[in-house]
């Protein structure tokens, strides 16, 4: 059943729609967009399968420094609501441990995401992490990564982190510069010193991976600046590495500041594009595997070689060694492959989560307050969701199976049955024409470096009908949804839409 009362809210704006040529920068992270109210009674009426594996993802939605220009769902720590927020959390971890569609699952990785996850005291986490351990089952090789500022982590949480098994680390340290930290409004919390020596106890403390976020676009970034932060990262123990594109909020403190003329400008499109180039030839030059066009990790090592890791070579004529990584063979990035490349379950939780179960995308209640009232009531805190039926998974394999660059048609044939570039055949052709794609008879791959470029508008292409033109979903989705019901008769009154 279709509510017609609630009209699409989502500001359907061209803005959020490019069309090759121009290359469209919304960063696809999730599908459907099309997200309707949705409650945790309708998502599990009909149990259409029980999963046998599954990932998580945990928002912790504090940090002990607010940065101006912040995307995302964050509040200033505060040690009482913190207290609340993780009693609140063990309910929602209790209520999907009883939850029958779970009842034999096994955890193959998981994320503790934000915010800064490692704002939480050492004992906090032990409490949050030894209870998760005591409630769900996780595989032996588990992947658990926790993301944390280069500030917000001592040798204490280390330990207590490897303790419960967490093995890999996202560091956002942005650049090694400090001027520029400065621009961003983050140099009060850590510096490009801070940083290195943060990175080198993470190292000895025997975490297995760690990986390091950069942001290309800052006030004042040039691109020699860019260079020697790549040389950096190369000399560092990292072993992987992300990139963000950096987005200034209008309104934030950092986009008066570029108003104004109080800090120098971002670079433009055309520089950020070249530094993106460089950073590509330069870490491939060197070995390292892509795993998306915006993270990578070191070359192939001996030892994960002899585990059957794989790769493909990036250029399908062979004409620079580049090479990518088979997520799926690895179980360091399992939750990579388990969310985008296999496009499986993934159990969302705390405030201002997207997650995937019994085929349903679904976001959870981001008003921390509501969020910790929903869950000490005994009710899972799902507000918002999109049902996928048959054909929305098939134009999701692709929406969300080409960021990671492949999709090997055998993979997608025993998923759903057929083959995709028979069933998207006009779309494929029109992406190949254009230089975008490549099929060969195991793959639809992404070609480099023209179709990296514009990833975006590649995923996009497979949008369903009803999908077309709509930005991301985002808690801000949510607020627009809430609002639009409350100005209509109070949520009561409206039917929920069947999913
Ligand atoms: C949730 S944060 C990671 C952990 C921690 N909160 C931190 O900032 O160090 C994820 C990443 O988002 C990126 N990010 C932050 N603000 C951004 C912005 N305005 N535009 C694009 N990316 C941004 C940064 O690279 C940051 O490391
Ligand atoms: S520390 Fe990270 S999550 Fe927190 S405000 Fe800064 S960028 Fe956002």
């Amino acid at each position: 059943m279709t509510d017609t009362t609630i009209t699409r809210n989502f500001l359907d704006t061209p803005s959020f729609w490019r069309e090759y040529p121009e290359r469209d920068i919304e960063f696809v992270r999730w599908y459907p967009c099309d997200v309707r109210p949705l409650t945790a009674d309708a998502m599990y009426a009909q149990q259409e399968k029980f999963p046998k594996t599954t990932s998580f993802y945990v928002h912790i939605p504090f940090c002990n420094q607010v940065c101006t220009s912040c995307p995302y769902n964050k509040f200033n720590t505060r040690n009482t609501l913190v207290r609340r927020y993780i009693e609140a959390l063990k309910a929602e971890i209790d209520m999907y441990s009883r939850l029958p569609y779970l009842k034999d699952v096994v955890f193959t990785s998981g994320y503790f995401g934000g915010g800064t996850p490692t704002t939480l005291r050492a004992e906090e986490l032990d409490d949050l992490l030894g209870f998760m351990k005591q409630r769900l089952n996780f595989s032996d090789d588990c992947s658990v990564t926790i993301e944390s500022t280069p500030v917000d982590v001592d040798q204490h949480k280390l330990d207590v982190l490897l303790k419960h098994g967490v093995n890999r680390m996202s560091l956002g340290v942005q650049t090694f510069h400090d001027p520029l930290l400065r621009y961003l409004g983050r140099a009060r919390a850590h510096t490009g010193e801070s940083a290195t020596r943060t990175i080198e106890l993470i190292d000895r403390s025997g975490m297995e991976n760690l990986c390091i976020d950069y942001m290309i676009g800052i006030p004042g970034q040039t691109h020699e600046l860019w260079a020697q932060d790549i040389r950096t990262l190369m000399d560092l123990p990292v072993t992987s590495f992300s990139v963000y594109n950096y987005a200034v909020l209008p309104g934030s403190e950092v986009f008066f500041a570029l108003q104004s003329g109080a800090t120098p400008p971002c670079p433009s499109t055309h520089e950020a594009d070249e530094m993106y180039q460089y950073l590509h030839t330069t870490l491939m030059d060197a070995g390292y595997l892509a795993l998306t066009y915006n993270d990578f990790i070191e070359p192939m090592r001996p030892e994960w070689e002899a585990k059957g890791v794989k790769t493909y070579p990036v250029l399908t004529d062979g004409s620079k060694p580049y090479r990518g990584l088979e997520t799926d063979t690895f179980y360091l990035t399992d939750h990579l492959s388990q969310v985008w490349g296999r496009c499986g379950d993934m159990v969302a939780m705390g405030s201002g989560a997207y997650g995937y179960l019994n085929n349903r995308m679904y976001l959870t209640e981001p008003d921390i307050n509501a969020y910790i009232e929903t869950c000490n009531a005994g009710r899972l805190p799902i507000v918002m969701g999109a049902y996928t039926d048959e054909h929305e998974q098939r134009c999701r394999s692709l929406v969300l199976g080409l960021k990671l660059l492949r999709m090997k048609r055998s993979v997608y044939r025993e998923r759903h049955g057929v083959d995709p570039y028979e069933y998207f055949k006009d779309k494929c052709d029109d992406l190949a024409a254009k230089g975008l794609i490549e099929i060969t008879d195991e793959a639809i791959q992404v070609t480099y470096p023209k179709g990296w470029y514009y990833i975006d508008n590649i995923c996009k292409t497979f949008y369903s009908d009803a999908n077309y033109r709509l930005p991301q979903p985002t808690s801000a989705s949510t607020e627009i949804l809430n609002w639009q019901i409350d100005r209509a008769d109070g949520r009561k009154g409206l039917p929920v839409v069947q999913l």
